[in-house]
């Protein structure tokens, strides 16, 4: 294990699966206590357990962030089960069908808001009191290299992950004095559930998307990801804030 976050606690929505299930693990690995917040509580704890297992502090357990009241309630178990909270991981994602505004059902323009947008307000709004009372914090919200180029068909996804990084750039203004800094975490295609529900096989995500988009040739790992979290959590970003950091393979640099 490395000690970058050392003595620091964690959260993270949507963080059984995927990218947030991997800055979990990097987390852990540099040394910090983290609470697994996810829609599926059951994995949100397996995951916990095992990386308990594996000699690092950790808990988890259900999270839905379209909640306010559920997100309340892990923030408080996390700093209680940890002593306080240092870094907030607004990870949480849905899918959202490839649409345009014209066609896309009402319920699914609502529930991406809800839970891209509205799950990384309910998650800063809990949060940002215990990071004040620690004297300081990093919060990431995970946008994508789709909040600052768009893609016909994923206008709402694109409206969300654009949105997200405006965000972070206000709540940086707004928290600087505080000592806490607040950047975007921004993934290009990476290698994940996300990517076999929109392309089938991780094979055809590969060939359709990673080779043929991104000029590195290839997806993101979910790795690649958590280390970009652990930069952004740790000293290693001391003076950065309002930013996005593009882990996008080239994607969007066309
Ligand atoms: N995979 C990619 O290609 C890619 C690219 C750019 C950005 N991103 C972003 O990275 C983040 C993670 O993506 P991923 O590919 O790991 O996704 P994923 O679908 O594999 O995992 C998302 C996780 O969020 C959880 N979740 C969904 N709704 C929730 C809710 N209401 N409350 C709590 N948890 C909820 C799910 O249970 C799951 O564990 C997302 O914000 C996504 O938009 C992903």
């Amino acid at each position: 294990m490395a000690d970058k976050l050392e003595g620091r606690v964690a959260i993270v929505t949507g963080g059984a699966r995927g990218i947030g299930r991997a800055i979990c693990e990097a987390f852990v690995e540099e040394g910090a206590a983290v609470y697994v917040a996810d829609l599926h509580g059951g994995e949100a704890e397996a995951l916990a357990a095992s990386l308990v297992e594996s000699g690092g502090r950790a808990a988890g357990g259900y999270c839905d962030v379209r909640s306010t009241d559920s997100v309340r309630d892990v923030v408080e178990q996390a700093a209680r089960a940890f002593g306080g909270l240092d870094i907030l991981v607004a990870n949480a994602a849905t899918l959202t069908p490839k649409a345009t505004i014209e066609t896309l059902e009402e319920e699914a323009w609502t529930q991406a808001l809800a839970v891209n947008l509205t799950g990384a307000f309910h998650l800063c709004k809990h949060g940002i009191p215990h990071l004040k009372r620690a004297g300081g914090g990093s919060i990431i919200l995970t946008a994508s290299q789709m909040g600052r180029v768009a893609r016909a068909g994923s206008t709402t996804y694109c409206t969300t992950k654009g949105a997200l990084i405006q965000m972070a750039k206000g709540m940086a203004l707004d928290h600087a004095e505080d000592g806490i800094r607040v950047n975007t975490l921004s993934p290009g295609g990476t290698a994940t559930d996300r990517m076999i529900s929109q392309f089938g096989t991780m094979d055809e995500a590969e060939k359709q998307w990673g080779l043929a988009m991104h000029p590195l040739g290839r997806l993101g790992q979910p790795a690649e990801m958590g280390r970009g979290a652990v930069f952004l959590a740790s000293d290693d970003s001391s003076f950065m804030t309002g930013a996005d950091l593009l882990l996008d393979g080239g994607y969007s640099a066309r």
